[in-house]
Order: C-alpha cells, then structure tokens, then sequence
C-alpha cells in the first residue's frame, strides 16, 4: 500500500515531508493540477498532490480530477486520503469529519474513466464510496496524535463554485447530508473505478449557508482554515507513521 494525499483548499503542501523529490506526469487523461511531490513522512515514503493546483489555479469544477488520480495511479499510490474545507450541515465549525458516506449533486464534471473508450464499460461498487479500513486507519491516526474527529457523516459533492441557497441546503439535510463541499465528486468516484482505496477528512470551515445569522465570507473560512488545517496535517502525519497497520 503506498499512501498519496491529495490536499484541498488551505493544505497546498506537505512541508512535513523530507528527501523531497517533484514529479510532472503526464496522463491519457490530461495534466494532472500539480507536480506530485513525493518524500519520506513517519518512516514512509508520501505523495502529495494540490488539487487546486499552485496558487488554487482551478476551481471545484474546472480541477481534471481524472488527471489527478490517475497520476497518483501511475506514481504507484494504492491509497489516497483527499482534505476539504466544508461547510457543516450537522458539524460545528472548526470539527474535523471523516465521512462514511456521500451523495453527489455535482454536473458537468468528467467523472469516469468509462467513457466509451473502453470495450464494456465499468459499473463499479459504490455502496460504501470510502474505504472501511482506510477511514479506520485516519481514525486511528486521530486518536493516536490526540485529536478529536467525528467518526462519520455524509458528504453531498455540490457544483459550486458559489456557495449554496439555505433552501439547497435545507434539500441536502434532508437527503441527509452532514457536509456539504464542492470537490468530493468525482475524486471518490474516480478512485474506485481505479481500485485505488480512497477516504475523505474533512475540515468544517463555517456553518452551511442558512445555519448561521447572515452571509458566509471568505474571511471566516480563511480564519478556519488557519486555525484547523494544522491538525489535519497532524493526523496525516500520524497515518503515515502507522502506515504498515493499514491493510484492506
Ligand atoms: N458549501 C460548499 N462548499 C464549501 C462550503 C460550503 O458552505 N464551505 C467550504 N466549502
């Protein structure tokens, strides 16, 4: 199992990582957001990928997220663990959410590698879109570095890249929703049709939109992001220092 990162909004590098080496792929796909940065982390060897890209280039809808992780794929990434910013739907602000499941809402994106270029196309199992043992293993890594996540939720992938309705919102509680965030799809699905495990962690950066007085700012998710990023740096940290225990 060879653990790869790909890092969302406010987590654009892992500094953590040592013996640094970059790696520009090309892909069938297209080219992927990023370099790959790849170098040791807790004894292991990591992969980074911005998904935004330098200097949050793409937007949720513009990222080539087929790109993406089949880049990952050809660097030899057998697990990947995507960060997001999200607005909370159930979670408060500042909590960290490993999510179980998620509902996509998303249009427009390419998001399969089954697009008739193949024989027979691919109808892979999406029943439990994360990874069991993957969620388990960040779990773990957030007990083991002492910090508090919420084992659970379901994440609902909106187009974006404006913020939603209260009303959509409202649509997305009642399907279920704990989180709302604009990248989760079709990055999950992707890694699937890859048979690459793939799990979520998600950082809640304000109160979905119709749960708190007034409208949402970008100043009150940058804050968020400042202030939380650094824990998930943490638990990624630990996740790579307990990497052999990961096994499907
Ligand atoms: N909605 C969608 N995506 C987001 C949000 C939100 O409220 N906050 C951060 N990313």
């Amino acid at each position: 199992m060879s653990l790869a990162v790909i890092g969302g909004s406010g987590l654009y590098d892992l500094a953590e990582l040592s013996a640094r080496r970059e790696r520009r792929v090309m892909t069938a796909w297209g080219e992927p957001s990023a370099a790959v940065v790849s170098g040791r982390l807790g004894g292991h060897e990591v992969m980074f990928l911005a998904r935004h890209g330098a200097g949050h280039r793409f937007p949720p809808h513009k990222v080539n997220y087929r790109a993406n992780v089949a880049a990952l794929q050809a660097l030899g990434a057998t697990a990947i663990v995507g960060t997001a910013a999200v607005g909370g739907i159930g979670p408060a602000t500042g909590a960290i959410v490993v999510p179980h499941d998620l509902i996509d809402y998303t249009w427009g994106r390419e998001h399969t590698y089954s697009d008739g270029s193949q024989a027979t196309p691919q109808h892979v199992d999406f029943t439990a879109p994360y990874a069991p043992a993957l969620r388990a293993a960040l779990l773990a890594a957030a007990a083991h570095a002492q910090i508090a996540v919420i084992d659970g939720g379901v994440y609902g992938a909106t187009q974006g890249p404006r913020l939603e309705s209260a009303a959509e919102v409202d649509r997305l509680e009642r399907d279920g929703c704990t989180l709302v965030g604009m990248t989760g799809m079709p990055e999950a699905g992707l890694a699937r049709e890859l048979g690459i495990d793939y799990a979520n962690i998600s950082l809640v950066v304000n109160a979905a939109a119709g749960r708190a007085d007034g409208p949402i700012t970008m100043a009150e998710i940058e804050r968020e992001l400042a202030g939380g990023m650094n824990r998930i740096r943490a638990i990624i940290a630990a996740l790579a220092a307990g990497w052999n225990a990961c096994t499907r």
